[in-house]
């Protein structure tokens, strides 16, 4: 059983709520939303004030992909507007076990994403306090790029990693160049949460873009 997260990031930003809906409607299971801050990442997004005003439009859970220096800074105020999981990039983190605590104690689920570069053994000491690891399929800033497959082999070892750590909970979740040539490449491999941004908000039928990626 798979979760399709559309990425908010290639929706139209002048009519994010309706987009929401839109894609709630049409099948998807949880809301991913690329936080970027133009340090960690060549490029901008938005923050806390934008996805706390999204939050009454849609029951699906928000899955917030914090592509920033000092994840730290936000985890109270993304508690507070209302986000289900809060995902932190490996690399931005040189206390990640007290992020993932602070994740925690603020009382959401705590994952943490790995760039391409970066291997999945740097998650060993963590693996079973983790509720999500995020496998990037493309270098993180922009939508729309080509998947990178060796990210099907980090996807496996994802799973290997918590199998060992006998966490048997958390889910793996894939982000980049999803579309209908590389989905069950990512299945197979075990990824259940499917990051889509063009390959959803750019369908012309996003039904049946959401259903034919599950
Ligand atoms: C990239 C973001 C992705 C992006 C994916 O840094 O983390 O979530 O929106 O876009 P697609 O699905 O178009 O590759
Ligand atoms: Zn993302």
């Amino acid at each position: 059983m798979v979760t399709i997260c559309p990425s908010i990031l290639s929706a139209d930003f002048s009519r994010l709520a309706e987009e929401l809906k839109d894609v709630e409607q049409k099948g998807a299971g949880c809301i991913h939303i690329d936080m970027m801050d133009g340090h960690f990442v060549p490029n901008l997004t938005f923050g806390v004030p934008v996805i706390k005003a999204l939050r009454p439009v849609t029951e699906l859970p928000f899955d917030a992909h914090l592509m920033v220096t000092n994840p730290e800074a936000y985890i109270d105020d993304l508690a507070d507007a209302g986000v289900q999981y809060v995902t932190v990039h490996q690399e931005a983190c040189v206390h990640l076990d007290r992020v993932l605590q602070q994740i925690h104690e603020a009382g959401m689920k705590a994952g943490v994403a790995l760039n391409p570069a970066t291997p999945v053994s740097t998650l060993s000491c963590v693996a079973g306090q983790l509720d999500l690891i995020l496998i990037m399929s493309v270098n993180p800033g922009f939508g729309g790029q080509k998947f990178i497959p060796y990210s099907v082999e980090k996807i496996r070892q994802a799973k290997e990693l918590l199998q060992k750590a006998g966490n048997t909970e958390a889910v793996i979740e894939v982000d980049g160049g999803i579309n209908a040539k590389t989905v069950q490449l990512v299945k197979d491999a075990g990824a259940t949460f499917l990051v889509a941004g063009s390959a959803v908000f750019g369908a012309a039928d996003r039904k049946t873009a959401i259903a034919s990626l599950r």
